[in-house]
């Protein structure tokens, strides 16, 4: 190859006779193999946006009669229609699978997560497993996209009903859907909207949960409200429609300024910091746009969320949603909620833990199991991503300084990868035609994947142990480690440590692959195996040499999280970020997927962003940009009271499978309702208040 031969030419003299004998030995990439057969079960109605959803007014609208009687009736709430919008979002008929529903009952999750507080627009997680997606909107929405034709393909519309294009693309006018209200009666405006951009995207000392920066919907980018409904958005490419995506979940999702901004430094006297924790789990009834918000928190037991009374989507026949009255988040195990789900005492499970596929497979095979249980393709996947910031970005100390300027050596991520071994990786998860090997990048199976254009360093210790030898590194002292060249870090032996999320067994069984994977190669790898929220916080401090990540929807649908696919921004990529100078040290195939990637953004024409990421996938696979390690279906777990699940939901392709399903549509027909409300009749009660719900 070109490459060893241009390294060849200048410092031959240089290379040892062994150096050059293995590196004759490295295998050259090949194009992956093909994947075990596994189809995926539920077939997809596939239908077009207006299919799904129109915002008009209806002659009359309804609700729980227990929300009349005890609330309407004694004056504490307004009647329904005037608690609606002008004109509220309404789901249609045609589109749900078992019709119209009724309401009542509850959906019992079970989460592995714990909650930090409510205040997600400063960062803070609630513990994941849909809490946030439950309680939290977007202007557009992405989740149920998994059934629109290809060639209407877009995010739905949300709190942004409608928008429009300037005429040269560089302007987007966005209206805000008109009279929708918080949960506890407040208006929601551009107000909202702009604080959130303004005092949280925009200000450099806040960092919203999933990561939100200006970056994230184009450099350059401004936004600025026209009244209460309008919302002006400029770009510097013409038409990157592509954004509209951005602005689904988690990244514009705006938290009630009213309740928010008093807290925040340019309003008050409070730190960042004590803005960012000014609504903790204990804080009830945080005002929310999502159809339930949360009425009691008991450490490690339990969050309950009521119905929003205020909620802005209804049915056709003018019912106002969710019918479900209630959720259940049960503080667990991510590894509980499969067995619960499967068992019949929790509701809902992405089956994602390969550990637990053939049990959960067993015990749902029966006719009488209390769950339905359908697998869909293979989007779930993890890599091995080195940090590539060279810049400062989590002051590394010398030792994890000298293991980033590896992480941009190629033959130093060459001689990684080719000593994954991915086959008896898969194995170790789960026999059967489950994982498949991946090598990074796109997943095979979907859309935009392209094998041809699939670089894969099949499993080879001795060309990895020859890269090694090319990054410089030789055991020095003999003790079976590679050792740091002399004058980098001491000379000491090359320790790597891991970061890991401890909450999940599928990320701690691979990371232990990983260590067992480069003890041979010569590479010494420590775990630092944390809980989930301080993961996320390490991670998105930088705080890490390696870190397996379960990957995100910019590797599956790759319209959604796209700018997460290489730093197009300062913060975007999700392991190569900027030091304090606000600049990302871009290697020089990175500056090309930048350039790719921001290509695909403005493009206008499917056929050639269909091209583009061909040459997104050849310069990340060619160039080991992530160190694929294993590819894998999942399923979704869900009891079998629940009507108008759709058919074929994802469990994460658009977004996961509990923004998929669309909840507040979902229903438990009335004779197969259980008696799961723990409070009955009530609704959230004031913002902060330690009472918990109101009983009217
Ligand atoms: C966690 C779970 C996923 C899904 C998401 C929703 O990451 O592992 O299955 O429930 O939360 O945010
Ligand atoms: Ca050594």
């Amino acid at each position: 190859m070109n490459k060893y031969a241009l390294a060849l030419g200048g410092a031959s003299l240089l290379l040892s006779v062994s150096v050059l004998a293995a590196q004759a030995q490295t295998k050259p990439p090949i194009t992956p193999p093909e994947p075990p057969k596994f189809d995926a079960q539920g077939k997809i109605d596939y239908v077009g946006v207006a299919d799904i959803l129109e915002f008009k007014a209806l002659p009359d609208y309804h609700e729980p009669d227990w929300v009349t009687k005890n609330f309407v009736a004694s004056g504490k709430l307004p009647a329904v229609k005037d608690r609606l919008p002008k004109e509220p979002m309404v789901y249609k008929q045609g589109n749900m699978v078992d019709g119209l529903g009724v309401y009542g009952d509850t959906m019992r999750h079970v989460i592995g997560g714990r909650p930090e507080g409510w205040n997600y627009s400063a960062g803070q997680t609630q513990g994941w497993g849909g809490i946030d997606i439950g309680l939290s909107e977007c202007l557009t929405r992405s989740g149920p996209l998994f059934q629109i034709k290809a060639d209407e393909l877009q995010p739905l519309p949300n709190l942004a009903k409608s928008w429009e294009w300037s005429e040269d693309g560089h302007t987007l006018t966005m209206h805000l859907i008109e009279g929708a209200k918080w949960s506890d009666g407040q208006p929601f405006t551009t107000a909202d909207a702009m604080f959130y951009w303004d005092d949280n995207v925009n200000d450099p000392n806040v960092t919203p949960l999933n990561g939100a920066a200006p970056g994230s919907f184009g450099e350059g980018t401004t936004l600025k409200a026209d009244g209460d409904y309008t919302l002006i958005w400029t770009f510097k490419d013409a038409f990157p429609k592509q954004y509209l995506y951005q602005m689904a979940y988690g990244t514009f999702c705006p938290g009630p300024a009213h309740i928010l901004k008093p807290q925040h430094p340019k309003y008050s006297k409070n730190t960042y910091e004590q803005y960012k924790n000014a609504f903790p789990p204990e804080y009830l009834n945080i005002p929310v746009m999502g159809a339930w918000a949360p009425v009691e928190y008991r450490p490690d037991d339990i969050i309950v969320m009521r119905r929003n009374p205020y909620y802005w989507k209804v049915d056709e026949a003018g019912n106002q949603l969710p019918y479900l009255n209630e959720l259940h988040y049960k503080l667990s195990t991510w590894a509980d909620r499969d067995v619960q789900a499967v068992a019949g005492s929790g509701d809902f499970a992405n089956l994602e833990q390969p550990e637990s596929f053939v049990e959960a497979l067993k015990r749902s095979a029966s006719a009488d199991a209390p769950a339905r249980l359908e697998f869909g393709p293979r989007i779930i996947g993890y890599s091995l991503y080195p940090n590539l910031s060279a810049n400062g970005w989590g002051e590394p100390d010398e030792r994890g300084q000298a293991v980033r300027e590896l992480n941009r050596n190629e033959h130093f991520r060459k001689a990684i990868t080719s000593a994954v071994d991915r086959k008896r990786l898969g194995e170790s998860l789960v026999k059967g035609p489950f994982t498949t090997i991946y090598p990074g990048g796109i997943y095979s199976g979907t859309t935009y994947y392209d094998k041809d254009s699939t670089a894969y360093y099949p499993f080879d210790l001795e060309g990895a142990k020859a890269e090694l030898a090319l990054a410089g590194l030789k055991d020095t002292d003999g003790d079976g480690i590679v050792n740091f060249p002399a004058g980098t870090a001491g000379g000491k032996n090359v320790e790597v440590t891991l970061l890991v999320n401890a909450d999940y067994q599928t990320d701690k069984s691979l990371a232990d692959g990983v260590v067992s994977m480069m003890e041979p190669l010569g590479i010494r790898v420590l775990l630092n195996q944390v809980e989930g929220k301080q993961r996320d916080a390490l991670q998105q401090g930088g705080q890490f040499d390696w870190m397996i990540f379960r990957n995100q929807e910019d590797l599956t649908s790759v319209v959604q999280k796209t700018v997460n696919l290489a730093p197009i921004g300062p913060k975007t990529s999700w392991f190569h970020r900027a030091g304090e100078d606000g600049q990302v040290d871009l290697l020089p195939f990175e500056k090309e997927l930048v350039d790719v990637v921001n290509k695909f953004i403005a493009s206008p024409d499917a056929a050639e962003q269909k091209e583009l990421m061909k040459q997104f996938q050849k310069l990340y696979t060619d160039n080991v940009y992530g160190i694929g390690l294993t590819q894998y279906p999942g399923a979704l777990i869900i009891n079998k009271r629940f009507a108008n699940i759709p058919k074929g939901v994802p469990i994460n392709l658009f977004n996961w499978a509990e923004d998929s399903i669309i909840r507040e549509r979902v229903f438990v027909p009335a004779d197969k309702q259980g008696k799961y409300e723990l409070f009955p009749e009530t609704l959230p009660g004031a913002p902060g208040d330690k009472g918990g719900p109101a009983k009217g």
